[in-house]
């Protein structure tokens, strides 16, 4: 069997990704669909060396469509995957938009695969932040239980989309060249005050909730739940996070310290053992020889990568780690893509009966 494929938002940072991974998966395409904003209608993009015409996304771009995969904002999914749902196609949308909907699976698939079984045409893509987290506590979860993490995160500003790597590379060439920066579009798009991020920090991912927390620190808390616990409001593992999006193009980086499950003391080279077994992660921990993750090296590989494993001197049972991904693939388009080849394995291309009925 093969499919037809649309992917929204096809222009874009992900959406790019998004066709470079669909073109190097097993997932057998029939006919593929390249859709984003009318500014862009018209142009060409390729899919396996074949020229594609890149259209404007309406709601008859998905008729006959089998399989979605869409990253073009949260505003565009909301409005136009219902509309796919409904034209019978299945949806895997990279956007936050449904990611707490509880008819709507939230699935990093090395971790809760089996979400999957129970959708309703839409399943969501998690937040970046939160699949890298995911892939290196999982197997430490799975071993040796897991009861809190406090997360600080360096993120790449590829995951504010293009126009935010453009926006560093301009004011990086501007610090340089000793004139003033000017930025338009971090820390977040459309927001009443913009700075640079180029040889600078910026504490800010998303909007402010009114508790004092980005909502892309909210995300990590509540998406990790529902990943790991099926439950978006569980007390059974505390979160708590800081976003920082940092001066680095593409894959973030992650400070995490966690408590495993009470009376467990598992050495640094336990934890090794298990993460070194999972797959997608790649223990990269060798302090004697300067070996540890760094985004310069993960850039461009799908694998999550895990170091600076190491105890907590004053708390046992607690310990941190260093985790990083390239956010644009583990952290989206291959992430998007490896959940579109888990629906072909499973044969859950398909939109069950009334399933439309939830999103209209
Ligand atoms: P376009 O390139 O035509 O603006 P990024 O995350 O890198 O900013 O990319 C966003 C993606 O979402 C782009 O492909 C963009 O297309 C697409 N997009 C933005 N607005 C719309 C819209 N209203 N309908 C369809 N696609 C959209």
């Amino acid at each position: 069997k093969a499919y037809v494929v649309a992917i929204l938002g096809a222009t874009g940072a992900v959406g790019t990704r998004m066709i470079e991974q669909l073109e190097q998966s097993t997932i057998p395409v029939k006919e593929i669909h390249l859709l984003a904003s009318s500014r862009s209608a018209g142009k060409t993009l390729t899919f396996k060396g074949q020229p594609v015409t890149v259209e404007e996304a309406t709601p008859d771009s998905f008729n006959g469509v089998d399989l979605v995969l869409a990253s073009a904002g949260g505003a565009v999914s909301a409005k136009l995957l219902p509309e796919a749902v409904k034209r019978g196609a299945v949806c895997v949308d990279n956007t936050s938009h449904f990611r707490m909907d509880d008819s709507v699976p939230l699935v990093v698939p090395e971790v809760n695969p089996d979400a999957l079984n129970h959708h309703n045409g839409i399943i969501a893509d998690p937040n970046c932040s939160t699949i890298q987290m995911m892939m290196a506590l999982e197997p430490v979860r799975r071993a040796f239980g897991l009861r809190r993490i406090i997360v600080s995160t360096y993120q790449a500003a590829s995951g504010a989309g293009q126009s935010a790597i453009n926006e560093l590379e301009d004011e990086a060439q501007d610090y340089l060249a000793g004139k003033q920066m000017s930025a338009r579009v971090l820390p977040v798009k459309g927001a009443a005050r913009h700075y640079p991020l180029a040889f600078n920090l910026l504490p800010q991912i998303d909007v402010f909730e009114e508790d004092g927390y980005t909502h892309e620190e909210w995300k990590m808390i509540h998406e990790t739940k529902k990943i790991m616990l099926g439950d978006k409001n569980s007390p059974a593992i505390k979160v708590t996070a800081t976003c920082v999006r940092v001066p680095v193009p593409i894959a973030h980086g992650e400070s995490v310290w966690f408590e495993v499950g009470a009376g467990n003391t598992p050495s640094a080279d336990e934890l090794r053992a298990v993460m070194a077994k999972f797959s997608g992660l790649v223990v990269q921990d060798d302090p004697a020889h300067q070996v540890y993750p760094q985004p310069i090296n993960a850039a461009g590989s799908r694998a999550t990568f895990v170091g600076r494993v190491r105890p907590d001197q004053e708390t046992p049972g607690a310990y941190n780690l260093w985790v990083v991904a390239d956010n644009l693939l583990k952290g989206a388009a291959w992430n998007a893509v490896q959940i579109a080849e888990e629906l072909v394995a499973r044969d859950l291309v398909r939109v069950p009966a009334g399933a439309a009925a939830k999103f209209c």
